[in-house]
């Protein structure tokens, strides 16, 4: 890792989707603003978003309406305060990124068009290029930073947060793989860090989200004290393609919205089965759905169920959903002539670090926003398109925060990492050995097999028995063995918080403890780590 290297900003952004790039953007009047990320500028989640962004733009939708459907997705777990923000800032929030050159789909009158997806009673979700909605959104905010002034790093893994001799965040150390400067271990000294890493989806062995998604910012923030919450809610999509039983990594999604634009699930025998077990039918809740379709599955020994929209045809296929339709005929599926096999697959992180209504963590100086943060608006489980918008509405204040909170601070820097001879030391992961980048696909087959869609006691134990076993230390440095640290930080903590909630709430689904318990339950895990012990 040596030689190490040093450098110095006003705020660090840490990540590249839709959170990092706002933030980045927002926060360039503080000063000097460096963007890192850990692989190319449009490597993350939000690049493969697809069904759009939720707010309630349509004449006959209110903040109102878009709040009581996101507190119902959230099965009593959302913070109101938080989820009031979201929908009353989102309008203006996708009009300003309308505005910035976002080019959402139109009807022939010009008015945006908007979709349906699972758990909104209205339709109130913009999209472009029919269900690419995340690549037109990456592509103008990309545009946008052009000339910002934002410096940017690629190829970036962030190791930890540096913080002064009071606690204040004070940078991060960082690995950059490349043969550019700076490259190896070094650190960035900042007044004020923003975390904006995405999820952990990879923590499972199928996913819909890409390769870089190892859950690096909430393990940082873990390592950094900082509290953490709502971990046991990872949201399974209900319906990315089947690619079999042994498909692994990335799979290719089948967005929400083909089913918002009425799209059917069926079994075998060509059932609705989802039609009696919710008054939105396929248009339930993400949780609902992907129930309905692990309980089908197990009725009827069907490996996968089957999502039915031949009727659309041939042309609406090819405008509405090139890329779906597109990923299905590559896999040799064609959703004009045959319905499309699906399975749930992880999806979506809806707990992280723990923020205010403004981003602030528990740790002074330390900012979240996007899917890494836990800001109250998913609870136990997030309405379908309110992700993007959450990063979009909640980056832009960390902005608005930050111009009373550097006024206020004291900076004196990095009380542990003064200079590149540290960085040898700063390689390793604070407090524990690096994990062997080999454990990583063990620690997705033990989360998969044992902390998945369905979880018990047993299983659970399992897990964290299994997880603990794994080897600690003596791996060498390097960008494999810290993404498996995190994986197995990040899913040791999973597990431990699905041991503690005995019941089943939202995407939380406990086959011992079927009920939901308002009694005991209704209340948020925080997680910390202290001294590498959950
Ligand atoms: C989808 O297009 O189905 C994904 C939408 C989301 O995750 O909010």
């Amino acid at each position: 890792p040596a030689p190490g290297w040093t450098a110095d900003a006003d705020v660090v952004v840490i990540g590249s989707g839709i959170a990092g790039l706002v933030a980045a953007l927002r926060c360039r009047p503080h000063g000097r603003v460096l963007l890192v990320t850990k692989a190319l500028l449009d490597a993350g989640s939000t690049r493969w978003a697809q069904g759009g962004i939720a707010s309630a733009l349509a004449p006959d939708d209110t903040p109102d309406d878009h709040l009581a459907d996101t507190l119902t997705a959230g099965v009593g777990l959302c913070d109101e305060a938080a989820v009031r923000v979201l929908v009353t800032e989102g309008p203006d929030a996708v009009r300003g990124l309308i505005e910035l050159g976002a080019a959402f789909d139109r009807s022939a009158d010009g008015e945006i068009s908007l979709t349906r997806e699972g758990g909104h009673h209205r339709r109130r979700i913009a999209h472009a290029g029919g269900d690419a909605t995340g690549a037109e959104i990456s592509r103008a905010l990309l545009a946008e930073l052009k000339d910002s002034g934002v410096e940017v790093i690629e190829h970036a893994l962030v190791l930890d947060l540096l913080k002064d001799a009071a606690g204040r965040a004070a940078g991060v150390t960082l690995h950059v793989m490349g043969e550019g400067q700076p490259n190896g271990v070094g650190a960035v000294r900042a007044r004020a860090v923003v975390l904006a890493t995405g999820g952990l989806g990879q923590v499972f062995s199928a996913t819909t989200n890409p390769e870089v998604s190892t859950g690096d910012g909430v393990a940082l923030a873990l390592r950094a004290g900082a509290a953490v919450t709502d971990l046991e809610f990872v949201q399974f999509h209900p319906t990315p393609l089947w690619l079999g039983e042994d498909a692994r990594g990335q799979q290719p999604l089948i967005s929400e919205a083909v089913r918002g634009e009425g799209a059917h699930l069926v079994d075998r025998s060509g059932e609705r089965f989802m039609v009696g077990r919710h008054e939105l039918a396929e248009l339930a809740p993400r949780d609902v759905v992907a129930k309905g379709i692990m309980n089908r599955m197990r009725e009827t020994g069907e490996p996968c169920m089957l999502l039915d929209g031949r009727h659309f045809g041939a042309a609406m296929w090819e405008k509405r959903f090139p890329t779906i339709l597109a990923a299905c005929r590559h896999h040799g599926i064609d959703p004009v002539t045959e319905p499309i096999p699906v399975v749930p697959a992880a999806h979506y992180s809806s707990g992280g670090v723990r923020t205010d209504l403004w981003g602030r963590t528990s740790v002074p100086g330390l900012y979240a926003c996007g899917e890494v943060a836990c800001t109250g608006v998913h609870g136990a489980n997030r309405l379908a398109s309110n992700s993007l918008l959450e990063g979009l509405v909640f980056a832009a204040r960390i902005a608005i925060a930050l111009t009373d909170d550097l006024a206020a601070a004291d900076f004196t820097g990095p009380a542990d990492f003064t200079g590149p001879a540290d960085a040898r030391g700063a390689a390793v992961p604070r407090g524990g050995g690096l994990v062997a980048p080999q454990a990583r696909g063990e620690i997705q087959r033990i989360m998969t097999t044992h902390a998945g869609v369905l979880r018990g006691a047993e299983g659970l134990e399992t897990a964290a028995r299994e997880l603990a076993a794994l080897p600690h230390g003596g791996a060498e440095p390097g960008v494999e063995a810290w993404e498996a640290t995190n994986l197995h930080t990040v899913a040791s903590a999973i597990v431990a918080a699905a041991r503690l909630r005995e019941e089943t709430r939202g995407s939380h689904w406990r086959q011992d403890f079927p009920e939901r318990s308002d009694a005991g339950w209704r209340g948020h895990l925080v997680t910390r780590l202290a001294g590498n012990v959950l």
